[in-house]
C-alpha cells in the first residue's frame, strides 16, 4: 500500500526552503539516497527526483522527461534541470536551516548542492504582487485525482510529477501600473479576488482557465513567495499525474497557439525551470523501488 508524500496535498507551510542538487560524476548515488530515505518523510521534507538521477541509476520512470524549451512570440524560458529537488516545509527558520544542513551532509559526496531558496507564506496565501494565489486549485478528492498517480499505473501508484519554476517579479514596474491595470493583468480584483469578466484575453486567469482546455488542464499548485535581499517573486510549484496539463497552460500563457501573451510577463519572468518525479511513501519510507533501490 503506497501513499503520496503528504506535503503535496497539504496547504503550503508558513516557511520553506528549496534545495536543488546535481550529481557528482563518478560517485554512485545509492548510499546517499538510502541516507536520504532515513531523513525525508514526504511531509516536512518532500523529495523530487530528476531525470539525470533516474538515468544514473539505470532506471526509467515513464512520464518523467526533461523540461522543454518553451518559446513564444518574444519570449524564451529557461530550462535548468537538477538531479534532486527537496522542499523543506516548516515553521521555524532555524530548524529548517539545520535540517537543510543535515540533508546536505547525508547527500554528500554523491550530490552537490547547487541552489538554496527560502520561501514563506505572505498575507495568508498571497503572491508578493498582493493577489490571492491558489483560489481555483482542485481540493479534496479532486486534488488527489489531479496530482497523484492512481492504481491504474501500479508501478508508480501514489507518486506524482512536479514542475518547478522560480519567477522573479519586477515589483517597481508592477507598482507603477495603475491599480485597475494590475487587476487586468491578473484578471481578478485585488480588493475582493472576484474574476473580472471584461478583463482582456491576455489576463492571467483567462489564459490559464483550466476548464477551457481540451482535455481540461488541472494542476495542483503549491507555490510560495520567495525573497533574497531586495529580490523576490514566486516559486511556482505544480503537481500533476503528468506534465501535460502544466505544458498546455504554459504554452497558452506564452501565446504559442494564438499570439496572445499572458500579461503576467509584463512584471515577472521565470529564471529557472525543472521537472521532477516525487516517489510515493510505503511503510513510512520513500518508496524508491521504481528506481531499483
Ligand atoms: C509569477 C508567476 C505566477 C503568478 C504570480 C500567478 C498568479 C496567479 C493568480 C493570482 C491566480 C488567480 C487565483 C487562483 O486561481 O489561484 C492564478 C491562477 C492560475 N494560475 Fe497562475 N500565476 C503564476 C504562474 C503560473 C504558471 C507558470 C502557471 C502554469 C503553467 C499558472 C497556472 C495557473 C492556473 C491553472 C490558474 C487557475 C486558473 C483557473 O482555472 O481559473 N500560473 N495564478
Amino acid at each position: 500500500m503506497t501513499t503520496p508524500q503528504a506535503g503535496i496535498l497539504l496547504p503550503p507551510p508558513p516557511l520553506a526552503r528549496y534545495l536543488s542538487f546535481s550529481l557528482t560524476p563518478g560517485v554512485p548515488a545509492a548510499d546517499c539516497l538510502r541516507a536520504l530515505c532515513r531523513l525525508a518523510d514526504g511531509e516536512r521534507t518532500l523529495v523530487g527526483v530528476g531525470r539525470a538521477l533516474v538515468s544514473a541509476l539505470g532506471a526509467e520512470i515513464a512520464g518523467l522527461r526533461g523540461f522543454p524549451t518553451f518559446a513564444g512570440p518574444g519570449l524564451e524560458l529557461p530550462a535548468t534541470p537538477a538531479a534532486l529537488w527537496l522542499w523543506l516545509r516548516g515553521d521555524d527558520r532555524g530548524e529548517i536551516l539545520h535540517r537543510a544542513r543535515h540533508l546536505e551532509q547525508a547527500l554528500t559526496p554523491a550530490f552537490r548542492l547547487d541552489d538554496t531558496r527560502d520561501a514563506f507564506l505572505h498575507a495568508g496565501g498571497r503572491d508578493l504582487s498582493g493577489y490571492e494565489d491558489g483560489t481555483e486549485n482542485p481540493i479534496a478528492e479532486d486534488a488527489v485525482r489531479t496530482a497523484i498517480v492512481g492504481a491504474d499505473q501500479p508501478r508508480l501508484s501514489g507518486s506524482s510529477f512536479v514542475a518547478v519554476q522560480r519567477w522573479t517579479h519586477d515589483f517597481a514596474g508592477f507598482e507603477r501600473m495603475p491599480a485597475g491595470e494590475r487587476d487586468f493583468v491578473i484578471g481578478r480584483r485585488l480588493a475582493d479576488n472576484e474574476e473580472i469578466d471584461e478583463a482582456p484575453a491576455s489576463s492571467h486567469v483567462k489564459r490559464a482557465a483550466q476548464e477551457s482546455f481540451t482535455p481540461a488542464a488541472f494542476v495542483l499548485r503549491r507555490s510560495m513567495p520567495w525573497a533574497e535581499g531586495g529580490r523576490g517573486g514566486l516559486m511556482f510549484v505544480a503537481f500533476g499525474t503528468s506534465f501535460d496539463p502544466f505544458e498546455a497552460v504554459l504554452r497558452r500563457m506564452l501565446g504559442i497557439e494564438d499570439g496572445i501573451v499572458d500579461a503576467l510577463f509584463r512584471f515577472t519572468r521565470p529564471e529557472s525551470g525543472a521537472y521532477f518525479w516525487c516517489p510515493a511513501i510505503s511503510e513510512g519510507r520513500l518508496d524508491l523501488s521504481p528506481l531499483g533501490l
